[in-house]
C-alpha cells in the first residue's frame, strides 16, 4: 500500500489543481441534498467535497494521499467550508454504519467496498458512483481492467435501491466531455 500512497503523493505534488466535480453530481444537482453529512471516498484534491460543502453539506473527505488531503484541508479552511479530511487507506472495515446522507466515489474502484458503502448510507440516503468502463473507446483513465466497470456492474453495487440516475458514456470519444468513457449511477437506499 505504501507504493500506492507514494504514487499518488508524487502525482499531487506536481498537480494541485482540483478539476471540476464529477458529472454524477453536477448533472444531477437537482436531486442532491443540501443538508446532512456526505462522505467523499478517495477524494483526491476534493472537487466533489468542495462542491457538496458549498451546497451546505458537512463532508468527510478521505484519501490515502497526505499531499492531496492537506491541500484540500487548506482550501476548505480558506473558504470556510465544513470539510473534515482524513488520510486513510480505505477498507470496508473503516466505514461506519448508517452515518451518511450521501456517499460519492468517483474515479476509484475497489470491489470490496460497495457493500460497506451501502451499509454506511442512511436509509433514504444517496449512493453515487462514477468511473471509467471496460467498454470505453477513449484513451483516458486506467488501462488495468481491475479498475474498469463491467456492463451492469454499477447496478450490482446498489441492490434493493431505487435508481434515480444512470448514464453510460462508454462510446463517447469526445475528450472535452467529462463523462467520456465513463458511467455513473445515483441510487437511493431503501427506507424499509
Ligand atoms: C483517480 S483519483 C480520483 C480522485 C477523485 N475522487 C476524483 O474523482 O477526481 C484516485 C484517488 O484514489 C486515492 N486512493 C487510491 N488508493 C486508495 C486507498 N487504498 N485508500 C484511499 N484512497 C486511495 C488516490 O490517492 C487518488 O486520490
Amino acid at each position: 500500500m505504501n507504493d500506492v500512497r507514494d504514487k499518488w503523493n508524487r502525482i499531487y505534488s506536481k498537480d494541485q489543481l482540483a478539476g471540476p466535480p464529477a458529472a454524477v453530481l453536477t448533472d444531477n444537482d437537482n436531486i442532491l441534498p443540501t443538508l446532512g453529512i456526505a462522505l467523499d471516498l478517495a477524494c483526491g484534491l476534493g472537487a466533489n467535497s468542495l462542491f457538496l460543502a458549498a451546497r451546505g453539506l458537512e463532508v468527510d473527505a478521505w484519501d490515502i494521499s497526505q499531499v492531496a488531503v492537506s491541500h484540500l484541508a487548506k482550501r476548505a479552511d480558506s473558504h470556510g467550508l465544513n470539510i473534515h479530511t482524513r488520510v486513510i487507506d480505505i477498507t470496508a472495515e473503516a466505514l461506519p454504519m448508517e452515518r451518511y446522507d450521501l456517499v460519492i466515489t468517483s474515479h476509484y474502484l475497489d470491489r470490496s467496498l460497495p457493500p460497506a458503502i451501502l451499509g454506511a448510507t442512511r436509509p433514504g440516503g444517496l449512493i453515487c458512483y462514477q468511473t471509467f468502463t471496460a467498454e470505453k473507446q477513449i484513451n483516458m483513465g486506467p488501462s488495468n481492467p481491475s479498475f474498469l466497470l463491467q456492463p451492469k456492474e454499477l447496478e450490482s453495487f446498489v441492490p434493493d435501491c431505487e435508481i434515480l440516475a444512470f448514464k453510460d458514456e462508454s462510446h463517447n470519444t469526445n475528450r472535452d466531455d467529462p463523462l467520456a468513457g465513463r458511467a455513473f449511477i445515483i441510487a437511493r437506499k431503501s427506507i424499509g
